[in-house]
């Protein structure tokens, strides 16, 4: 006898759900491109088009409606398209809102890295300039700092000004514990909107302003990131990007309060502008800020900007995206933030990221400062920020220069080298040979044949002397001229990351 086909389990779906059903109806694919074409970040957009571009009744342009565009759907639609979830669960959430008969998301919903972000709605879907508590979507600015960010399995982590959540839950993947805070209620709410959606528990949030709602915990985390409100502008109300802070005050505490917060070891890295008299010294008024404060430091700047070019910028920027209503009080004219970084003595404003190590024991702290470009950043800093903080600090510590051949010493596993052949006498010789970290800066530096030998030399295995000096015997070299001349070239490839200090 046939047995009865088991009855299926009944289904039980949470707000997670959510991404397969967009994925499946074509939100992402389709609807998500279309509006990211007709409404680039940062630009002006005509809202007509974008009725037009939606008005077709297809299932990812109903999505993108309700998602995107902020109109409300009527609830037998939302609930068909939302099958088999449906709308009360999205509800219960603090996703969707219901409205009589119909159904209205409470923000846009943007697929970002295989997460579900939530922002608010931007001006061109509501018709509304930006109020105070507005949060921001994830810009550029966030994920170039979610590329830099030292990240260590099992960390606790906090993430200051966290806004929609996207630092938090980018930590969320490698930390035991994330606690993220901001002063924006309405950021926290979104943010914990978003955790539900992405099915993360291991983040909490927190209301307050700056170091506050950890002030009972100092030296407790192995990780302080944060994209804090860093836009120089005269005094206004949008607190996303600066508000009320004079100059760079805001980033300067932050920086100087940070060690304070670490566990030993632990590293923190925050983005942000900077600002400095002249174009000639950017790096004093950071380094000031952490002098004497316990920690190592890797600054790098990015670009440095004038300060018209920097203000020219930013109201374009804002008046793109309707942030002048809330930066009314900044107010509009180039003039009048001109005369604001006259009177604070600002030559000219830096853009860079701030690594922090906090570190006790092992000698004095150091402090590096780097010139260095986007077009040479490949993604992914965290490794390399890692080698280079051990490398640093191993240096210093060495008796001398020599001695660096005496530690274990490996070639970065994101090395690579580029070589140019050109023909010679019949066949292909190198002309030149590029060595480039694939992860992180390039740190791109020409090699000749010998130096490509000695860094295929090394091993983990043993000292690094060992396999120079088996090298030169190998050529036929002086052993102690080998020795004296590597040296310098060893220490040189660990400061830019090339080599590292093996089993670290
Ligand atoms: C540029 S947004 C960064 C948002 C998000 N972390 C990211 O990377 O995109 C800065 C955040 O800092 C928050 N903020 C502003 N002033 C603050 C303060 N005094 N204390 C804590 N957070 C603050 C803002 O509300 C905003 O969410």
């Amino acid at each position: 006898m046939s047995q009865p086909a088991p009855s299926p389990e009944p289904y039980t779906g949470t707000p997670a759900d959510l991404r397969r059903i967009l994925s499946d109806a074509g939100y992402m694919t389709e609807a998500v491109p279309k509006l990211a074409r007709l409404a680039p970040m940062g630009s002006n957009v005509d809202p007509e088009a974008i009725r037009a571009a939606l008005a077709e009744p297809t299932p990812p342009n109903l999505l993108a409606r309700l998602f995107y565009a902020a109109q409300p759907l009527p609830r037998a639609q939302a609930e068909s398209l939302l099958a088999p979830l449906g709308c009360e669960p999205l509800i219960a959430a603090g996703l969707l809102r219901a409205e009589g008969d119909t159904i209205r998301s409470v923000g846009a919903v943007v697929p970002i890295a295989n997460r579900l972000c939530l922002r608010d709605f931007e001006s061109w879907a509501t018709g509304m300039p930006m109020q105070e508590d507005y949060v921001l979507g994830v810009g550029l600015a966030t994920t170039m700092l979610a590329g830099f960010t030292v990240r260590r399995a099992g960390e606790r982590v906090l993430d200051i000004g966290t806004g929609q959540g996207f630092q938090a839950m980018c930590a969320a993947e490698h930390a035991a514990e994330v606690i993220g805070t901001d002063i924006n209620r309405h950021a926290l709410d979104f943010a914990a909107v978003s955790l539900r959606l992405n099915a993360i528990d291991n983040v909490r949030l927190r209301h307050g302003s700056f170091f506050e709602p950890v002030a009972e915990e100092r030296g407790t985390f192995d990780l302080l990131v944060s994209n804090p409100p860093f836009v120089i502008a005269p005094p206004h109300d949008l607190a996303a990007i600066g508000g009320r802070w004079e100059g760079d005050r805001f980033v300067q505490d932050l920086i100087s309060t940070a060690p304070e917060f670490l566990r030993d070891g632990g590293y923190a890295t925050i983005l942000c502008n900077w600002h400095h008299p002249s174009p000639d010294e950017p790096f004093a008024r950071p380094l000031s800020w952490i002098n004497g404060r316990g920690v190592d430091a890797w600054i790098v700047r990015l670009k440095t900007d004038s300060p018209e070019t920097y203000a020219r910028q930013w109201l374009r920027e804002t008046a793109a995206g309707n942030g002048q209503a809330a930066m009314t009080a900044a107010g509009n004219s180039l003039e009048h933030w001109l005369d604001y970084y006259k009177r604070l003595n600002i030559g000219a404003i830096s853009l860079g990221v701030v690594y922090l190590r906090r570190r006790a024991a092992g000698g004095p702290n150091w402090s590096r400062t780097d010139s260095l470009s986007m077009d040479n950043y490949t993604g992914h800093a965290s490794s390399q920020a890692q080698s280079l903080f051990d490398a640093e600090t191993t240096l210093r510590s060495l008796p001398t220069e020599e001695a660096v051949l005496d530690l274990r010493l490996e070639l970065s596993p994101a090395a690579e080298l580029a070589q140019r052949l050109a023909l010679d006498q019949g066949a292909w010789k190198p002309r030149q040979s590029l060595l480039r970290e694939t992860a992180g800066f390039e740190f791109a530096v020409g090699l000749d044949g010998l130096t490509t030998q000695i860094l295929a030399a090394l091993r983990p295995d043993a000292p690094a002397r060992e396999h120079i000096l088996a090298l030169a015997k190998s050529m036929r070299a002086d052993p102690q001229t080998a020795i004296r001349q590597t040296a310098p070239f060893l220490a040189r490839m660990l400061k830019l990351s090339h080599v590292r200090v093996a089993g670290r």
